[in-house]
């Protein structure tokens, strides 16, 4: 892992000369700012695309343009390098990881498909490329239960949410094998919160993410990705929601949506990895072309293919 001290110095540029640099040196380099929904207020204003998993996998396979600059956490970067061999695919913190994608390993995986040699197997994107490149198909939060109704077999092997492939199994008749890696983000999530928040907003409609513990989702109204709570934040009637979900997707549905109240279900709920990226080190990013993503081509080969699968279903 690169040693990633900023070398901006930080003291000497406001966060309005870090933007303006950014925007300047994006439209010298020919860059595109990708920013999951997750991030601090200061990186969602730099987006030329904001947006949840898929969306960003499918405009980074998209995008014309020579230099990705990736904010999210990794798996997230290197989708985008999967999908986008061509293009220079830029994580300014390399160290910032998804506790959940590291629960599955390839030679636990190996071994649940040699027990069950009938399944195919489904990676939640939120895995690593050796994982990707060990399963059939890979699905996000938005497109689990049409990936795993569109895929041909009876038995599923879903690593490694146990709580997306339990909201999955609610939709199909199919046998889902589960893998037990959770998020440790939405399991703090609890139905006390739920009681509480329905007594003090009781004509709130309640979104919650379905990497929630499923006591939780079978309390929601309404049960999606981010981008899903997004549409539905803009096309709901209602004027009050509770969030199930990260506090970074508060912040954009309140700037979207000014004359309507986001509410976090409980206290708010950080993922620190997510908050890892400031603007120094996109500035950083930019300025001295790094942190370059790299996946051994094989694996990147292999992986593809199951995102490329992926993105067949919307
Ligand atoms: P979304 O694809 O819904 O944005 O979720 C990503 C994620 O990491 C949820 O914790
Ligand atoms: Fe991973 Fe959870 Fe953070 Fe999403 S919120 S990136 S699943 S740790």
């Amino acid at each position: 892992m690169p040693n990633i001290a900023s070398m901006t110095d930080e003291k000497s540029l406001s966060n309005e000369e870090m933007t303006a640099e950014i925007k300047c040196l994006t439209r010298e380099k020919d860059a595109f700012i990708l920013v999951h929904n997750y991030q601090l207020p200061e990186i969602q204003a730099l987006a030329d695309i904001l947006g949840d998993s898929l969306d960003l996998a499918r405009r980074s396979a998209e995008t014309m343009h020579k230099i990705i600059v990736f904010c999210g956490v990794r798996f997230m970067a290197e989708t985008a390098h999967i999908l986008a061999p061509d293009k220079l695919v830029l994580h300014p913190r390399p160290d910032a990881g998804c506790p959940m994608a590291d629960m599955v390993d390839v030679e636990g995986l190996r071994n649940l498909k040699a027990e069950h040699p009938r399944a195919k197997t489904v990676a939640y994107v939120n895995t690593n490329a050796e994982v990707k490149a060990e399963v059939d198909v890979c699905c996000t939060s938005s497109n689990a239960v049409k990936v795993v109704e569109g895929i041909d077999a009876a038995e599923i092997i879903f690593v490694p949410d146990c709580n997306l492939a339990d909201y999955v199994q609610r939709f199909t008749k199919k046998k889902i094998i589960p893998w037990a890696g959770f998020c440790y983000v939405h399991r703090r999530f609890k139905v006390e919160e739920v009681e509480a928040s329905r007594n003090q907003f009781p004509d709130a409609l309640l979104m919650v993410h379905p990497e929630c513990d499923p006591e939780v989702v079978a309390l929601a109204d309404v049960v999606a990705s981010t981008n899903g709570m997004v549409k539905e934040a803009k096309t709901s009637k209602h004027k009050r929601f509770i969030v199930g979900t990260e506090e970074g997707l508060i912040h954009r549905l309140k700037q979207e949506n000014p004359g309507k109240e986001f509410y976090s279900l409980g206290s708010p709920k950080i993922c620190e990895n997510m908050k890892k990226i400031r603007l120094e080190h996109v500035l950083d990013s930019l300025r001295m072309d790094q942190y370059k993503v790299t996946v051994e081509p094989d694996v990147a080969a292999r992986a593809k293919k199951a995102l490329n699968e992926m993105l067949r279903y919307v």
